[in-house]
């Protein structure tokens, strides 16, 4: 199989943000591009966009001035639907409704040749359901591409039921010949990336809502100490909350209300009240003339003890013991079972596993812990999220954050909740990421992938996980539902299957649909 002729002719219809960017892509790529609205305006509208984009390019000194006139010239204004006749390849971008985009598909059906390829660029639709209207079901694919498409490198190829597995393959070579990363994935609700992140927001919203942590410390957390390029509650105010609030229903409704999936009445709130983020100059922040933006909860500076014993390996956690040692605190090892901690004055400082501060005080009978939440690379880390048990007194509190702050690290405290801001959400991440596999939704490989090009999350939550250790994750997540006693916090049977037999989360190939 291999990607399409650059002499076959695509057509895109929609000329709005995400059409004119596919007709730029394949434009580029050296096809013909006919670029069709209903509304010819748009059309027009939708050029201009791209010859901007292209001209920007130009000026950057990235494309050729020849290259550009010819990529335009290859985009073709269609005012006429029947003049798409002899695309072979037609992608519809047009609104977001089904029976819109069965009529369409269709009335393009009756007029392309019977090997031309239809494709959608939809984001929450079924593919299966679209494709019951038409004669040929087998033709037609989603081809995802992301906001803007061209910059964005991941393009889903989406299967549904009936779709022909070479019309999918011709479009994974095709999409990687446009430069695209592309992933494979079934026709499941939010296919790989809207569904693997909903996580990151759900999250942020719950610890919002137990009053944790403001969302400024959830923000600064998943950025400095994770490198995630947003944190959840600036990047729900830059999609826009009516748009997120939208995506996180369809999917809980399209899984028949799975818990998991449960939309956040916060968020709910700022949809009713019309705080949809940036795009109406509030949302978690105030985007506003001369609002000031609220900065992360920091730790006022406290003294550092001079050593501190680390007892047993602190496993991803490891690195912070040479970053005491640059800091001129002396570092004295003592070996112990489990999973290690250190002794930091009167206080024991341990890295999350799930548990509160609070229970895991009681049945370690260690009164003055702290617990630290997950970070990337603690080798680097500037900032780190602690909580503290109800029982620790404040002497301990001020032992850990003292000598934390000697290293460089500001510290963030967190009210006292399983897994604090940023191991809960990764884990969860890393959950989402399992059930995909089990589900026959994408390999594991192509989860991550998308994950990295589709969000431009650091790492792949499924290496992160393998990293951390599917025991450790599991034993997380396992904590996290006994805390809640919540659907949503149920451990994926692959994380619990690789940390009972010890197998590699990566390797996990994914089931072919069970139909
Ligand atoms: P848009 O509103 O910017 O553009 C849609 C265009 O389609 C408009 O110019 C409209 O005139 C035209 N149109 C509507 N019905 C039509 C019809 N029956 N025939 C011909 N033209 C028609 O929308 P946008 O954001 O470009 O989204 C388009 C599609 O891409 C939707 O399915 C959306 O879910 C999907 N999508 C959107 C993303 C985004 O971030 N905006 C990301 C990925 C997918």
């Amino acid at each position: 199989m291999a990607a399409l002729a650059t002499s076959t002719k695509v057509a895109v219809i929609g000329a709005g943000a995400m059409g004119s960017g596919i007709a730029h892509v394949a434009a580029r790529a050296g096809h013909t591009v006919y670029l069709y609205d209903m509304n010819a305006d748009a059309v027009a509208r939708g050029k201009a966009g791209i010859e901007k984009d292209l001209r920007f390019l130009v000026g950057k000194g990235k494309l050729a001035e020849a290259e550009c006139a010819a990529t335009l010239a290859r985009v073709v204004s269609s005012s006429r639907i029947e003049d798409l006749a002899d695309a072979g390849l037609l992608i519809e971008a047009i609104v977001e409704n089904l029976e819109i985009k069965q009529k369409l598909f269709r009335q393009l059906e009756d007029m392309v040749g019977a090997e031309a390829i239809l494709a959608t660029n939809t984001s929450s639709l079924s593919i299966t359901a679209m494709g019951a209207a038409l004669t040929r079901p087998a033709r037609l694919a989603g081809l995802h591409f992301f906001n803007p498409a061209p910059r964005m490198a991941l393009v889903e190829i989406v299967s549904g039921l009936p779709t022909d597995a070479e019309v999918a393959t011709t479009l994974y070579d095709t999409a990687r010949a446009w430069g695209k990363v592309p992933v494979r994935a079934t026709s499941t609700p939010g296919f790989i990336v809207n569904r693997v992140a909903r996580p990151y927001y759900a999250e942020g919203l719950r610890v919002l809502a137990e009053r944790a942590a403001t969302p400024a410390t959830v923000d600064a957390i998943l950025r400095e100490a994770c490198n995630f390029p947003m944190g959840p509650f600036e990047l729900m105010d830059l999609i826009g909350h009516d748009v997120n609030y939208a995506v996180t229903r369809s999917v809980f409704d399209a899984y028949f209300g799975d818990k998991r999936f449960t939309p956040s009445l916060i968020q709910q709130e700022l949809v009713l009240a019309g705080r949809l983020g940036r795009k109406s100059g509030q949302g978690f922040y105030d985007y506003r003339d001369g609002a000031v933006k609220p900065v992360a909860t920091t730790e006022s500076p406290a003294v550092a003890v001079r050593a501190v014993t680390a007892i047993g390996h602190l496993g991803v956690a490891e690195a912070l013991l040479a970053r005491f040692e640059a800091a001129g605190i002396e570092v004295r090892r003592e070996a112990g079972e489990g999973s290690g901690c250190l002794r930091i004055g009167a206080a024991r400082l341990a890295l999350s596993d799930g548990r509160t501060a609070t229970r895991r005080a009681a049945e370690e009978v260690t009164p003055d812990l702290v617990l630290f939440d997950l970070a990337r690379d603690y080798a680097l880390t500037p900032r780190l999220a602690l909580s503290r048990a109800d029982q620790c007194g404040e002497q301990a509190w001020c032992d850990a954050v003292g000598t934390l702050q000697a290293t460089g690290i500001a510290v963030s405290r967190v009210d006292d909740i399983p897994g604090l801001l940023a191991l809960r959400t990764v884990c969860m991440l890393a959950n989402e990421a399992a059930d995909g596999v089990v589900q026959g939704i994408a390999s594991a490989a192509d989860i991550d992938t998308a994950m990295r090009y589709g969000t431009n999350y650091p790492e792949g939550p499924l290496a992160w996980a393998g990293r951390m250790g599917a025991s450790f994750v599991t034993r997380v997540l396992l904590n996290l539902r006994e805390h809640y006693g919540e659907e949503r916090y149920r451990v994926s049977p692959l994380l619990l299957r690789c940390a009972q037999g010890g197998s590699d989360l990566l390797s996990a190939e994914g089931q072919s649909p069970a139909i």
